[in-house]
């Protein structure tokens, strides 16, 4: 299949672009390159003739037009965003652009592009979006987002990738462009921006740095590993159903508390400080409107199309430590860009 992946530079589209060109698959990489892409991200890729990079902008109608054109994919995978919840806090203006607009722009120059290639039936435009879109849970472990929930977002990240879900099943209604959505929970894993939770303790703790928590850390997430999700997304792309959306979960909830202090554990063990890093936690004043919890019921994919998660939130945290302490060069590089490591989003 020829794929063309948005946000191909970003932590998920990366992954999704890796395995998509070792599974045999050719794919164009669109991205604007932000503060938040990296070619390095795909660099195991770049010299493969199945893979092409095309930096533009998601609102830039001519610029996407000509990529369409140029490569003729058979299918699109829209994963570009901003996509950082405490920057949406301090500057929502660029989560409405790229969100709202530029996935209504991708949206009209998919639906024209379709139109001119006859219509394939196989096309599918595949909107990749958040379980953020649901609002928040009580803390009940019995009750989790199911594919019905109504949405209810409430920070601006989350209410511009709603809005952007809702523009995807309206060009599918309206002019019957054969879509597929997905909605997953945190991602983790190799190549996460130093910005995110995940990262921001693994550095702050081999720094000697204080471990920041918002608030008490009873916030409950579920957490997935960014290579089940790209394994998900992929699956989704060939075999989902025209039209359905499926969510995408890790089945591995955590309060943020309990996730800290398993990174912190295996961090003592695989790189031992004078002291556990444990004793580095720090509680901050928490995010404004931070939701308590989010769990995703992954059912229909499960059994609709088979998917599961192939690794335990021990087994992933594992993984992703041992990719931190063997790639500093990479997180390093990225440590000076704009806003890393600084507290965003206090309101
Ligand atoms: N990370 C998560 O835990 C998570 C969870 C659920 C859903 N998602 C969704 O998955 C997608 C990817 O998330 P991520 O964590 O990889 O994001 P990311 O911030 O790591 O990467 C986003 C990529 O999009 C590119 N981009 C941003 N604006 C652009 C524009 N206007 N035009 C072209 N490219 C642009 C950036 O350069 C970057 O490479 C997003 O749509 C996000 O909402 C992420």
């Amino acid at each position: 299949m020829k794929l063309l992946v948005t946000g191909g530079a970003g932590f998920i589209g990366s992954a999704v672009i890796r395995r998509a060109i070792r599974a045999g698959h050719s794919v164009v990489n669109l991205d604007k390159l932000t503060y938040a892409g990296s070619l390095t991200n795909v660099a195991e890729v770049a010299d493969s003739p199945a893979y092409a990079f095309e930096k533009a902008d998601i609102c830039d109608r001519a610029a996407v037009d000509a990529i369409l054109d140029r490569h003729k994919p058979d299918a699109i995978m829209h994963l570009a965003a901003e996509s950082h919840v405490d920057r949406s806090i301090d500057g929502p203006a660029a989560f409405m652009e790229t969100n709202i607009i530029g996935t209504y722009t991708m949206l009209e120059a998919a639906r024209a592009y379709w139109t001119a290639q006859g219509k394939p039936q196989g096309f599918r435009f595949h909107h990749i979006s958040t379980d953020e879109v649901f609002g928040s849970l009580p803390a009940d472990p019995g009750v989790k987002f199911t594919e019905d929930t109504p949405y209810d977002p409430r920070s601006p990240y989350s209410a511009s990738k709603a809005s952007s879900d809702h523009l995807v099943r309206a060009w599918a209604e309206t002019y019957g462009l054969p879509v597929v959505l997905t909605n997953c929970s945190n991602n983790y894993g190799p190549y996460h921006f130093p910005e995110k939770l995940i990262p921001v303790v693994i550095l702050k703790a081999l720094a000697g740095a204080p471990i920041p928590i918002y608030g008490k850390g009873d916030n409950i997430r579920d957490w997935l590993f960014v290579e089940d999700h790209a394994d998900a997304l992929l699956l989704v792309v060939q075999k989902g159903a025209l039209g359905r959306s499926y969510n995408i979960g890790g089945e591995n909830e955590a309060t943020n508390l309990e996730l800290v202090q398993k990174i912190c554990a295996i961090l003592d063990e695989k790189r031992p400080g004078n002291a556990p890093y444990s004793g580095q936690i720090t509680f901050v004043a928490d995010r404004p409107g931070h939701d308590q919890r989010y769990a995703i019921d992954p059912t229909r994919i499960r059994e609709e199309l088979g998917w599961r998660p192939s690794v335990t939130l021990d087994e992933g945290l594992e993984k992703t430590i041992d990719w931190y302490l063997a790639h500093e060069d990479w997180w390093r590089a990225l440590q000076d860009r704009d806003g890393v490591g600084q507290r965003l989003g206090t309101g």
